[in-house]
């Protein structure tokens, strides 16, 4: 639908930029320390190691300083399980409690709201060599760090993320290098992390009755490849599959009937104990977070068809014999990188959330991962980064006046870090830092067009694109 006039953004939108504690922090195993299964996991050759990344653990007060600058109203990073308990439950570790306090207090003297996620990503070795999410006892580690987190942080952070994507860990853990197993141990896992989150909410209302705590998935629209009545049941099927599974458990505390159907003929339902439901029914969150970077396009496939033809990257639809295809949309452009570019299923994945949940919605990722050239006067010129955020921008206007919900936007990346398995070289921040996956050199920091750009847009709400 084409409007006349546009409903503008809501004037107090968080407009912000998002970061990750083991792609932007360094300083892996320092001050305490412990290490996750993102220090131990073998990186793939010819990418930088997590080691120093973007050394945010020396360099954030500079950083949030250009943040603030920028005219972030918001920053969203995660707290390294690590850093607080490097055994993942235990013994805890006043530095990394220490450090995390200062970038809180140096994000609100800063006038920038800091909007913390629980775990991205980073799952402590120590529990992952117990079984990781396998075994129920990390559940009750993960309500231990949130605990600890609610009480050393509560009085100043009024936003929480429970978990970054865990669609994405269930789905690609081997491209994201939080590891994958079988079909049915990871619907188990997949019960277990809901269960954590479920207690996570719960605990966060009654430690914190100001603030507010949500889900992180990744949610992208699914389109059929065609109007053929059996394409658009594969989309339907996958959707559930990749989206509602995750936000119909964190929102109603139930599990979707089409994805429950698909467990059952698959012999991979979960094992649910006394109790399980009760406690996916208590949390309850009070916004969805997604993040968003493009659709998935899916075809009908047969039983006896052959379904995989992509490497499994989080972004490429992959496909299951007797469920669905994933097929490249042959009407959209593709990045770098390969990831196809989708503003307007931006758009529909809005709505397609918010006609769902009903809850407020703020996107906690976008962006455009490419290669960016540090030319010799300290400029970069990163106009495609602009446009993909100027359309997914407008979309979001757009989505806005169909109704939905929208209180505040965090792009991918705040500054440059390591992606997740393709090294420094994918780049999507709007500050550039100097180094590549071979030579850390100096790590100074460089604005790129994009800062300017984004600056302006703030300044304006969203006005002046
Ligand atoms: C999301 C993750 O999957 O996409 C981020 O939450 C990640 O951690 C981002 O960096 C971009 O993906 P990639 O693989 O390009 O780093």
């Amino acid at each position: 639908m084409e409007y006349s006039k546009l409903v503008s953004f809501p004037k107090d939108f968080l407009w912000g930029a998002s970061t990750s504690a083991y792609q932007v922090e360094g300083a892996a195993l320092e001050d305490g320390k412990g290490c996750s299964v993102q220090d131990v996991k073998e990186v793939i050759h010819g990418t930088a190691d997590f080691k120093v990344a973007s050394d945010f653990y020396h360099h954030y007060k500079e950083d949030i300083e250009m943040m603030a600058e920028m005219g972030l109203k918001t920053f969203r990073f995660s707290i390294a399980w690590t850093r607080l308990l490097p055994n993942g439950t235990g013994e805890v570790n006043q530095k990394g409690i220490d450090f995390y306090n200062n970038v809180i207090d140096t994000c609100i003297a800063n006038g920038i709201e800091p909007f913390v996620t629980m775990y991205h990503f980073d799952l402590p070795a120590a529990l992952d060599i117990k079984g990781g999410w396998s075994n129920p006892e990390t559940i009750d580690a993960f309500v231990e760090f949130s605990k600890l987190m609610f009480e050393n942080y509560g009085d100043r952070v009024k936003y929480w993320l429970t978990i970054n994507e865990q669609n994405m860990m269930i789905l690609h853990g081997a491209a994201i290098g939080t590891g994958t197993t079988t079909q049915k141990q990871l619907m188990q896992d997949n019960h277990h992390m809901l269960l954590a989150q479920a207690k996570a909410m719960k605990l966060c209302h009654e430690m914190c009755p100001n603030a507010k705590i949500g889900p992180a998935p990744n949610i992208s629209a699914i389109y059929p490849s065609s109007c053929k009545p059996e394409d658009i049941l594969a989309a339907d099927t996958f959707s559930a599959i990749r989206n509602w599974l995750y936000l119909d458990m964190a929102v109603y505390g139930e599990y979707n009937a089409t994805v429950w159907s698909y467990m059952r003929e698959k012999d991979i339902l979960p094992e649910i104990k006394a109790g399980d439901m009760e406690i996916m029914k208590e949390g309850k969150p009070d916004f969805i977070a997604f993040n968003y970077y493009c659709t998935q396009a899916v075809s009908a496939c047969d039983k006896d068809e052959s379904s995989s033809e992509t490497t499994g990257d989080q972004q490429v639809a992959v496909g299951e014999a007797g469920v669905y295809k994933g097929v490249d949309n042959p009407y959209l452009p593709h990045t770098d990188f390969g990831w196809q570019i989708d503003p307007v299923g931006f758009r529909n994945t809005l709505r397609e959330v918010y006609s769902r949940y009903r809850l407020p919605i703020i996107i906690t990722e976008n962006g455009l991962g490419a290669y960016d050239q540090l030319e010799e006067d300290g400029s970069i010129h990163d106009d495609y980064r602009i446009n993909y955020l100027r359309q997914h921008i407008e979309q979001m206007q757009l989505a806005i006046s169909d109704g939905v919900k929208l209180f505040g936007y965090c792009p991918w990346s705040a500054i440059d870090l390591i992606s997740t398995h393709q090294g420094f070289a994918k780049r999507y921040g709007f500050i550039y830092v100097n180094r590549d996956d071979e030579d850390i050199k100096d790590l100074k920091r460089y604005k790129k067009d994009s800062f300017y750009w984004y600056q302006k847009v703030i300044k304006t709400n969203g006005e002046d694109l």
